[in-house]
């Protein structure tokens, strides 16, 4: 990357795109050169606001623009691979967002891309950069509560199908999966980077459509993906996590974690908002202690590390395609499972 001159990035979407913009414009070596979407009247007012000289309607221009360094996918799903590919062969580091592609198949494309061209390749696991979860990363990395063996994970909504504005979130061919895939990438994520990501050895799953066929079509959507999915992965090294998510059901939906650890456990609420995370210890009597954790001031957004890791090539990513490609193996599998009845190997 170009001496002492700062980073420029693109970015392409304008809907989770403008957080890219500002986790961009927020690294003091970092300018927003370009803005694409195909509603250009959208792409042109954010450019304004945020200062970017070029807008495109079709992503190859921005691609064409020798001068960028980094470019944010932030598009449908089905687009992923698509872009994140073209940009890698055009010499920039792609930040793409989750999930990673609508296919199997695609994930690992853009993994192979990324290799023959050099380039970074990061997935913004959005939960990864709190500083809380970092925290607690760093707790369980350094073996604070003790050999983990049983982790579980929820991420559900009651009556939160997207059907709105963003249908395209319902059809198969664009997103590639429902809730699974929007919400189960998460909850599987999140739970499975805290333990260290392990190999996984196998998955078993149900993936259903109960909610979505009537709610779509008293809005008179078309939706033909699931609204629940919940799996047991069974890890190479022996733990199991137990995921769930789902966008509807007759429950009060919630999101958090329940780690269990030989010396300590971990319970985390309200990963969205108003986040709380709690140690589940024992004292030196046997007796239950609870405290709160509290994370060490703040930590780098994911721009700003994608920014830093594209810098200093030798700095380890966050959320790498590489491991992500984990997570998509996991939630085909899934996916798989459902089908065939079977636990389903990785
Ligand atoms: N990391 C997270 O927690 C998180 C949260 C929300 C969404 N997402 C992901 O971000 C991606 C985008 O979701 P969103 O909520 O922003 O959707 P959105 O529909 O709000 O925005 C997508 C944007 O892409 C534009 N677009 C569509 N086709 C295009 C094309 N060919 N060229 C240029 N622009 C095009 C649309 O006009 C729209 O402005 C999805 O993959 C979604 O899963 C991630």
């Amino acid at each position: 990357m170009r001496g002492s001159k700062k980073v420029r990035a693109g970015v392409i979407g304008t809907g989770m795109g403008r957080y890219h913009m500002e986790g961009y414009l927020s690294h003091p070596k970092c300018e927003l050169a370009a803005v694409c979407d195909i509603n250009l009247e959208r792409a042109r007012a954010l450019a304004a606001e945020y200062g970017a000289e070029q807008v495109f309607r079709d992503y190859r221009e921005l691609l064409a623009m020798e001068e960028l360094d980094i470019v944010s996918v932030a598009v449908p799903t089905y687009l992923h691979a698509r872009m994140t590919i073209a940009a890698l062969g055009a010499g920039k580091h792609v930040l793409c967002e989750k999930p990673m592609a609508t296919k199997l198949a695609d994930a690992e494309a853009m993994v192979r891309a990324a290799r023959r061209a050099k380039r970074r390749l990061m997935i913004n696991m959005s939960y990864r950069f709190s500083p809380l979860q970092q925290e607690m990363h760093r707790r369980i990395g350094s073996g604070e509560l003790g050999r983990i063996y049983y982790a579980k994970s929820h991420y559900t909504r009651r009556n939160g199908i997207p059907l709105g504005a963003n249908s395209w979130f319902v059809r198969k061919r664009a997103a590639g999966g429902g809730a699974s895939l929007d919400l189960g990438v998460h909850a599987f994520d999140l739970v499975w980077w805290l333990m260290g990501c392990p190999k996984p050895a196998w998955v078993l799953g149900g993936v259903y459509s109960e909610m979505l066929p009537a709610r779509a079509a008293q809005l008179g959507v078309e939706g033909d993906v699931d609204d629940l999915a919940a799996a047991m992965v069974r890890l190479r090294s022996g733990q199991v996590i137990f995921f769930e998510a789902s966008w509807d059901g007759h429950q009060p939906g919630h999101e958090g974690y329940e780690i269990y650890g030989t010396k300590g456990g971990v319970s985390c609420r309200d990963w969205e908002r108003g986040l709380k995370m709690t140690l589940h210890l024992e004292d030196s009597r046997g007796r239950s202690v609870d405290r709160p954790v509290k994370a060490r001031g703040k930590s780098a957004n994911a721009c700003q590390h994608f920014v830093d890791v594209c810098l200093d090539r030798r700095k380890k990513m966050l959320a790498s395609g590489e491991e992500c490609l984990t997570v998509a193996r996991v939630l085909d599998a899934m996916n798989q499972s459902q089908k065939t009845g079977k636990p389903v190997k990785v």
